[in-house]
């Protein structure tokens, strides 16, 4: 049996892995200009784990936006604790409707998120929150990087930079870690049924292991031409 403590251990511990991951973040965050506390928007915050580094790089004000309330519970929880109330604010709206007024942010970020409604479609309904030469941040799956580019230029943005996380990367760095966890918890479980977030770690894993190829990724860091 996984009991509650153990559930939350898990999460907590998953969520240290992710957080390997948040080098990348800073990565991307250092290729931009510096602004004097920028107002950023992170869509599909999730539980906050980029947004709440942002916070810190930035000393900026950071509204995530996302659909899933219970990893929204839990980055409010995480602004709580960092002692960041004042500055970042979770909010559960859909991407598909950003509801700000027109040039409202210095940066946009998206981290794994823009697949929900198209790379292309992304940048285009998203550009009108940015302000004038304002950047934009879009972590995404690698798909065909020219075409993208391609879309970037059509989309009138300026490509500043770009790089990619390989799978071998996901592997050594996310998911091979995640098997490890896994593998731990269920040597504890007495019944076959798992726990929500093993089996959602689960699933996350088991497509990573169908489709190893789609699991590169490419970080675009973008100016708003
Ligand atoms: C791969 S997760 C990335 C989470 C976070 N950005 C990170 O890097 O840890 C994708 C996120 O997009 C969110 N998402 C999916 N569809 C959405 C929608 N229609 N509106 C807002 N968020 C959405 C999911 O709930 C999820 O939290």
């Amino acid at each position: 049996m996984v009991t509650m403590k153990e559930e939350e251990l898990f999460r907590l511990r998953k969520n240290e892995i992710r957080k390997g991951l948040l080098k990348y973040t800073r990565k991307a965050f250092g290729i931009l200009p510096k602004i004097e506390k920028p107002r950023i928007l992170d869509i599909g915050c999730g539980s906050g784990i980029s947004t709440l580094e942002l916070a810190r790089l930035s000393k900026g004000e950071i509204i995530g936006i996302d659909i899933d309330q219970s990893a929204l519970d839990e980055f409010v929880q995480n602004i709580k604790i960092a002692g960041l109330t004042s500055r970042v604010q979770a909010v559960n709206h859909s991407l598909f409707d950003i509801d700000f007024p027109d040039r409202s942010f210095d940066i946009i970020w998206s981290e794994g998120s823009i697949y929900a409604i198209g790379f292309k479609k992304g940048l285009q309904k998203w550009k009108r929150f940015l302000k004038p030469y304002g950047f934009m941040v879009v972590h995404d799956e690698k798909g065909n990087v020219s075409k993208k580019v391609e879309q970037i230029q059509k989309c009138n943005y300026t490509l500043l930079d770009y790089f990619v996380l390989s799978q071998e990367t996901w592997w050594s760095e996310y998911f091979a870690p995640l098997e490890q966890l896994i593998a731990e918890y269920r040597t504890i479980l007495t019944t076959p049924q798992l726990p929500k977030g093993l089996r959602q770690a689960q699933g996350e894993l088991d497509m990573f292991k169908r489709h190893p190829e789609r699991n590169s990724s490419v970080c675009f860091i973008l100016k708003n031409a």
